[in-house]
């Protein structure tokens, strides 16, 4: 087991609040495979209220939401998601949805910013008018994305891409596990972006702060067959109110303090760039996460990861760079910290 003086490997790594885990003693619970449980039924109304549908399902991890999403919109084999190449539904989940659904995904170079623009979904769901073999039933869209740094989707680009797939009769679902994220770098409501969608899914479990679980929302049918697809993925589980109670003070909690996380995730961009010109440009962290281009300054990745591990400072990779992410459970004095171990890394290159 590793264990760090501050962990920047990812917002997942969090411990639940004191609120929450008194949240967590107190919830009334019951069997939430059967609808009965109060807390996760309060968890669902909430989460449909946030996203302005109709109705969410809890489900223990952001995978299994996205999953169940997939699965809604896809009808048959030969079909296709489309969206960015980087998605984490296009990469981490591919296999996971070849062998639970049989789905296949057609991706595009995004580019720096990750996300698709308008023409970019137009290329992805041209007919495939020579043999007519496959078919695109959904565009995924993420946001934040993370595999480029937590870069944020503007809303006016998500409703341009929506009146694409609109006009090609094509589902959007939105993979929104840090959609709190974007709407906190925007200084807009998340519903601004769901409301443009068909389904999106959330994360308690990563910026928000909750130790477990995710949101998946739409419509109230979309929601009656992913409880379906819940039960039929080993996802349905019983009291989970246990869970839900931390995942609601997230909710609670959460956005209003994620401009914290994305001014300290700024200034440890910042404090690295000073000591390693040239290994990050601070313009480009838009949220919570910063990515280091180490190669560029001569460090290999994996040695500059083992290095701040044995500093006391987690840190994983992406893209080719260090990842660090910033989350409720680094204060100023763990920025301090990890900005300290940057420094010895730099003196010692
Ligand atoms: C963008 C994105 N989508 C989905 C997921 C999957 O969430 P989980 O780890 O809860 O399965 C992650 C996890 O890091 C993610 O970053």
């Amino acid at each position: 087991m590793q264990s760090f003086r501050v962990d920047l490997r990812s917002d997942t790594v969090s411990r639940p609040s004191d609120a929450m885990r008194r949240a967590m003693a107190a919830a009334d619970v019951g069997d939430a495979w059967y609808g009965d449980d109060p807390t996760v039924n309060a968890l669902q109304d909430r989460a449909a209220d946030v996203t302005d549908k109709e109705a969410a399902v809890f489900v223990p991890t952001g995978t299994m939401a996205n999953q169940i999403a997939l699965a809604l919109h896809v009808h048959g084999g030969g079909h296709l998601v489309a969206g960015s190449a980087v998605a984490h539904v296009a990469t981490t989940e591919v296999m996971t949805s070849a062998a639970l659904s049989g789905i296949a995904f057609r991706g595009i170079d995004a580019g720096p910013r990750g996300w698709i623009d308008a023409d970019q979904a137009r290329a992805l769901l041209a007919p495939d008018s020579f043999y007519d073999v496959e078919v695109v039933d959904l565009l995924a869209v993420e946001n934040t994305v993370g595999a480029v740094g937590g870069r944020v989707m503007p809303v006016e680009e998500l409703r341009a891409v929506r009146k694409v797939a609109r006009d090609a009769a094509v589902a959007v679902h939105l993979d929104g596990a840090r959609i709190f994220n974007a709407a906190a770098a925007a200084g807009a409501e998340v519903a601004e972006w769901t409301r443009e969608v068909d389904t999106v899914m959330f994360c308690v479990s990563k910026g928000l702060g909750a130790p477990i679980g995710s949101l998946l929302c739409g419509t109230a049918d979309q929601m009656r067959e992913a409880r379906r697809l819940q039960i039929l993925f080993g996802g349905a589980w019983r009291q989970a109110g246990i869970v839900a109670a931390a995942g609601i003070v997230g909710l609670r909690d959460g956005p209003g303090r994620l401009p914290e996380d994305h001014a300290r995730a700024a200034r440890l961009a910042a404090g690295v760039a000073e000591r390693l010109p040239g290994a990050v440009s601070p313009d480009q962290v838009e949220t919570n996460m910063v990515f280091v281009d180490t190669e560029a300054v001569g460090l290999p990745i994996l040695d500059t990861i083992e290095r701040l591990a044995a500093l006391g400072v987690g840190a994983t990779h992406g893209a080719g760079k260090v990842r660090m992410v910033t989350h409720v459970d680094v204060d100023d004095e763990g920025l301090a910290f990890a900005l300290e171990a940057w420094e010895t890394i730099a003196k010692e290159r």
